[in-house]
């Protein structure tokens, strides 16, 4: 018989702290190694699901947590961060999907279809270019958001592809909050 007992107890969390200053994983641009992608071992496998403390992220701060091998960029936006990315017009992107696994394909990648929340305060992407695997830097770029310096990349206040190689948008992942604080990803 199969075991159903799944209360959170018995499942193996891991939770995040992020206070101001620390906590926060400080993450250039660099290659990420690809090997954790591609021949994952046990211990992160076992990391399918982590929760993380985000009471400390300011407005205008982000956070960078390790998830499945790979950085996830959690990004609370502030109110200019989030009139820039929901004025731009879906014509101006060059990839008009969402990239969000919360969503259906078929949703577009207008801000409201990027975000966690509806205020579109809490973004919380995939911190790899989807050109060739580099980190882009925050608060960087021609576009207000992100820039991948490896091959010049621009990405947007909501993760979105502007100008350069890159042919998407930043991966929007499995996320949920659990509570106010406490965000779940995968
Ligand atoms: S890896 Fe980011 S622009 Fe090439």
């Amino acid at each position: 018989m199969s075991q159903t007992d799944d209360s959170a107890g018995s499942r193996r969390d891991f939770l995040y702290y992020a206070t101001a200053g620390t906590g926060a994983v400080a993450v250039g641009a660099a290659v990420w190694p690809l090997v954790n992608q591609m021949n994952p071992s046990a211990d992160v496998r076992a990391l399918s699901s982590i929760r993380v403390d985000v009471s400390g992220v300011e407005p205008g701060s982000q956070l960078t947590v390790k998830w499945l091998g790979k950085p996830v960029f959690i990004r609370r936006r502030t109110e200019e961060e989030i009139a820039a990315a929901r004025e731009v017009a879906l014509s101006d992107l060059p990839d008009q999907s969402a990239e969000n696994e919360n969503l259906g394909a078929e949703a577009t990648a207008a801000d409201e279809n990027r975000t966690l929340d509806e205020a579109g305060e809490w973004l919380v992407m995939m911190g790899v270019c989807t050109h060739l695997g580099c980190v882009p830097l925050g608060d960087a770029g021609d576009f207000g958001g992100w820039f991948c310096p490896c091959h010049g990349s621009h990405y947007d206040t909501a993760g979105r592809i502007r100008r350069g190689p890159a042919p998407s948008n930043l991966p929007v992942p499995p996320a949920q909050f659990l509570d106010e604080a406490t965000l779940q990803l995968g």
